[in-house]
């Protein structure tokens, strides 16, 4: 058996001159690696999404964790998180007591990650993940709505929650806050920063900046619209 040690190892490594075409295959090889863990690990589930709308997965750090649960506090009712990842917003939530709580998310592999995890943690049957599309999903009776996406589709999704969730919903946005909406307590700083808010002042705000009073009377952004094009 070769005893070099690690540190041998490397130095004999650095020293051999690789030569273009060692370089080349190094990096195909890394760069066919890469690409199958996006198309076999990360991409599934995405094929109908357009492109323009497809968030990569990336789990929040512990600190973020904790700064959206402490802007949920004495809420009450379900929780749903729009891409839930490896689940544990929603497992968190309902630790918190919030119930039923439900992780909506595309990729089937983070799906069954967040199954395992929950029945690791003795949750199983009681935190709901479900592989779908959260564009189509109908949030019309959520309280409690908890997001981790990119900025690029934060603009679109505001408008969604906006027209769909009763005006006592409470949204919270970790990393990334919403464009144009005005939050009503933020928690945490930097990469770990949340904002948490009020639906029924989202409404009243948009109402304000389009400059009708009709929109306080209710929550259908299609009717709202109709109020102002009249
Ligand atoms: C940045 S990760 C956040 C994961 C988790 N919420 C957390 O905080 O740890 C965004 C997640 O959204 C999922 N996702 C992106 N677009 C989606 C869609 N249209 N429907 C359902 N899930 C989606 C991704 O697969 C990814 O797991």
């Amino acid at each position: 058996m070769d005893d070099n040690t690690p540190d041998e190892v490397f130095a004999e490594f650095r020293s051999r001159d690789l030569g273009g075409w060692g370089v080349a295959q190094i990096a195909a090889g890394t760069g066919l690696a890469v690409y199958a863990m996006w198309v076999g690990v990360l991409q599934p589930g995405f094929r109908k999404v357009p492109l323009r709308l497809q968030v990569p997965y990336m789990p929040a750090s512990k600190a973020q964790v904790g700064n959206v649960m402490t802007l949920l506090k004495g809420r009450k009712g379900g929780l749903v998180d729009l891409g839930s990842g490896d689940g544990r917003i929603v497992l968190e939530a309902r630790q918190q007591g919030l119930t039923p709580a439900i992780g909506y998310e595309l990729n089937p592999w983070l799906v069954r990650l967040a199954r395992f995890k929950a029945w690791r943690a003795g949750y199983h049957g009681k935190v709901s993940y479900r592989r779908e599309n959260l564009w189509k999903v109908d949030l019309t009776e959520c309280k409690n709505v908890t997001v981790f996406l990119a900025p690029s589709v934060l603009s679109l999704l505001q408008e969604k929650l906006q027209a769909e969730l009763p005006d006592d919903a409470l949204v919270v946005a970790g990393r990334f806050p919403f464009p144009d909406w005005k939050p009503c307590r933020t928690e945490g700083m930097g990469v770990d920063r949340a904002w948490a808010y009020n639906i029924k002042a989202q409404r009243q705000h948009t109402c304000k900046k389009n400059g009708t009073v009709t929109c306080d009377l209710g929550h259908d952004l299609t009717e709202g619209k109709k109020t102002l094009e009249s």
